[in-house]
């Protein structure tokens, strides 16, 4: 992570987007036609989108698209013609998408796809805004270690890491004394554990304070997506899991909480719209203006804080220990709850059984020996699709575990 301490620099200037087409993607391309003056935009990329991507490019006026699905190479050529913009297919298109020189590359494509683009702009030695958290879930030691060695800040813009990050800014390390991350409890923080099991898809999509991608909303709704992020504070501020807690907070307005050792807590708070992290790590270190709405705070009736309940929701739990086993464990919660949401959204799977599957899986893997920690991003890309195939061997045999 960069010093928070110093002169503000000049704001970045070459930006490209990995993930161009998704949610952090557009929130991203908006902040950046609102502030034509301060950015231009080298590359952009997507998976199968070809039109939106296209979109996007012309947009921004990027020189470079990149889709990763080679059958999608046609559509995007032919939405570019009578442009300048270079066009590629292919998923080493995306990573060279990455590669290419630019100031700051946003790293927003969801899963472990993520992981080779954004190491390569790591290596490159790119500031990154890391918005894809899989890249530390599966493999965030290696992450840091290779940012450190290549002297590439990282920038958080997942919004209770980027909170904790200005908030980090108020005190010394050496002082803290605990993270907090927020969580808004998802859209069933108050039902009761019978209804939760039995909860269906668009109920799970229904968020009650963010707009996101389906992957992320479901997170949140069974709170794996705290989990994800509680290892994600742990690479990032190097922190052990056990001075990171976990506090439900329906109104997320109050992001993330720096407690120090005086017994001063320093908090962000903010509008719960992602562009105001996602401007943050555009500006950095200087400030863009009014990327969203502003906080009012004389409309908050009241800012409330609970303990998580770990019965209920024991994706969170799992998530923990997985990070306390360390190792291989993340990687391996990780692609589990990737297989076991796709198959939820798909209607293969109730809502219970996606921390049903991923504990299943974490234990098959434990037991199958597989608890080395990824040294480079292929092994934990070998790891992610191992862990896969259990997941999926273990949904298709309608495993006890399930249900
Ligand atoms: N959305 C949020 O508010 C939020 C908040 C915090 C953190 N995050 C994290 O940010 C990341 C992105 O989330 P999102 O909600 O923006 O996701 P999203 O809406 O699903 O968008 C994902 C983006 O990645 C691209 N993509 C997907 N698979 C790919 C592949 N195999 N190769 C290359 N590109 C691929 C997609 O392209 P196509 O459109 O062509 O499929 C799309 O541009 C995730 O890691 C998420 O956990 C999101």
């Amino acid at each position: 992570m960069p010093s928070t301490d110093g002169d503000p620099g000049v704001a970045p200037r070459a930006i490209s987007i990995l993930g161009a087409t998704g949610s952090i993607g557009m929130s991203t391309l908006d902040l950046l036609v609102r502030n034509r003056d301060r950015f231009r935009v080298q590359s952009v990329t997507a998976q199968r989108n070809a039109e939106g991507l296209a979109k996007a490019a012309i947009t921004l006026g990027a020189r470079f698209a990149a889709i990763a699905q080679p059958a999608a190479y046609g559509a995007l050529k032919s939405a570019l013609s009578g442009t300048a913009i270079e066009a590629a297919a292919g998923d080493e298109a995306v990573i060279e998408a990455a590669a290419r020189p630019a100031d700051l590359v946003m790293a927003s494509i969801s899963g472990a796809a993520g992981l080779a683009p954004t190491m390569a702009a790591i290596e490159r030695g790119t500031t990154v805004a890391i918005a894809n958290k899989e890249c530390l879930v599966c493999a965030g030691a290696l992450f840091m270690r290779r940012a450190a060695a290549r002297g590439t800040t990282i920038l958080p813009v997942d919004s209770e890491h980027n909170a904790l990050f200005q908030a980090l800014g108020a005190g010394r390390r050496c002082d803290v004394r605990r993270l907090i991350l927020t969580a808004s409890g998802g859209p069933f923080r108050t039902w009761t554990a019978e209804a939760v099991r039995n909860a269906t898809v668009e109920q799970a999509l229904r968020h009650p304070n963010w707009s996101m991608g389906a992957k992320v909303t479901i997170d949140s709704a069974t709170l794996m997506n705290k989990g994800l992020e509680l290892i994600e504070a742990h690479h990032l501020f190097q922190t052990p899991a056990r001075d990171i807690d976990v506090f439900v907070h329906p109104q997320s307005i109050v992001h993330g909480i720096v407690e120090f050792r005086d017994g001063s807590l320093v908090a962000q708070l903010g509008a719960p719209d992602m562009r105001i992290p996602i401007s943050h790590c555009l500006g950095w270190p200087e400030r863009l203006a009014e990327p969203a709405r502003w906080l009012r705070l004389e409309e908050l009736a009241s800012l409330t804080f609970e303990p998580p309940d770990l019965v209920r929701f024991p994706a969170l739990r799992i998530a923990r220990t997985a990070l306390e086993e360390g190792a291989g464990a993340p990687t391996v919660l990780n692609a589990a709850n990737e297989v076991a949401v796709a198959e939820f959204l798909a209607g293969r799977l109730g809502f219970a059984a996606i921390p049903a599957l991923v504990e299943a899986t974490l234990d098959a893997a434990a037991r199958k020996g597989m608890v080395r920690e990824p040294a480079s991003v292929e092994e934990a890309l070998a790891l992610d699709r191992t862990a896969r195939s259990i997941a999926g061997e273990l949904t298709a045999s309608a495993s006890a575990v399930l249900h």
